[in-house]
């Protein structure tokens, strides 16, 4: 059984590059029947637009078909455990994408699946299908991958960055990364380990690092994850800071949703990949992602 539940699966950097040739070629052809007769099913027990919609728009352009269960009509809210919800929807499935509040729990979860599991959220942990797209997004533009990237807002919290680290750690892609987190939404102990020397921090001296800066990578507060009600916000990039600071052919990338970290001035500058690039990659990487899953790719444990 294949599952993907953290980026740290990937070990080198060609395994991740035939995915980005298989999504390529993807964009290319235009039509795919992989998921003839085959269904995918969405396990989405936390909010979700663009990952949701996504997923299900790959699935519907390979040919296939889509049940979803949600948080508001789950039999979780009967006391039904995710185990025992998996261990059901599998059985109707031949791929599972799931999204819910608990980090670190799918590894063990996949495990009672009858069909192979991808990772759509879990907690504050991990997001890899979103880094996946992200790094597929500068890959395109930079195809050395010799970048700066600059992580900016919750990095406690936020789980696109989380997968980004281990794609960078284990890819050993030649970056160097600026950590600009909001007030004490530093990345844990545990995730600055495992990033290493390819660090530096730019908090507060925003300013000075952004004329370096490759990829300016924003991130929102995880407000619904924290116990108390907190307002901090970090860095918020406005237009001046594209007319002034911002190289020209930087890329600016935001997972989303926002809540006003970008200012709305902002989005029509090609620069600004998050509503256009980064959406339009994602439905091309997913497609090939599930194409791999579905076709017995081994992602290593
Ligand atoms: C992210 C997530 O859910 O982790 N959104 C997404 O899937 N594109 C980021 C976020 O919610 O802030």
């Amino acid at each position: 059984m294949q599952h993907l539940i953290s980026t740290a699966q990937f070990k080198t950097l060609d395994e991740v590059l035939s995915l980005f040739h298989l999504a390529e070629s993807q964009r290319e052809r235009k039509e795919a029947d992989f998921l003839l007769n085959r269904v995918v099913g969405l396990v989405f027990h936390e909010r979700s637009t663009r990952t949701r919609c996504s997923f299900e728009a790959a699935t519907y352009k390979a040919g296939g078909k889509v049940i979803f269960e949600g948080i508001e009509t789950s039999s979780a809210g009967k006391g039904e455990t995710l185990e025992d919800t998996v261990r059901t929807i599998s059985q109707y499935c031949d791929l599972l994408v799931i999204r819910q509040d608990r980090s670190g729990v799918l590894g063990p979860v996949a495990t009672k699946s009858a069909c192979p599991v991808i990772n759509g959220g879990d907690g504050n942990n991990e997001h890899p299908t979103q880094a996946l797209l992200d790094l597929y997004t500068v890959w395109r533009k930079k195809p050395d991958l010799n970048f700066t990237i600059m992580f900016c807002g919750d990095l406690a919290d936020g789980r696109p960055v989380h997968s980004w680290i281990n794609l960078i750690k284990n890819l050993k892609l030649p970056v160097k990364v600026y950590l600009n987190p909001a007030g004490g939404m530093d990345l844990t102990p545990q995730w600055k380990t495992a990033l290493g020397p390819h660090t530096m921090v730019a908090h507060q001296e925003t300013q000075r690092f952004l004329p370096s800066t490759d990829v300016l990578y924003m991130t929102r507060v995880q407000s619904e994850r924290k116990n108390s009600n907190n307002t901090a916000s970090g860095f918020m990039l406005r237009p001046g800071d594209y007319a002034r600071n911002l190289k020209q052919d930087a890329l600016v990338m935001h997972p989303l949703p926002r809540n006003g970290e970008i200012h709305p001035d902002c989005d029509t500058d090609p620069r600004s990949m998050y509503h256009t690039e980064q959406v339009t990659n994602g439905l091309y990487l997913r497609m090939a992602l599930m194409n791999q899953m579905i076709n017995g790719q081994m992602y290593q444990k």
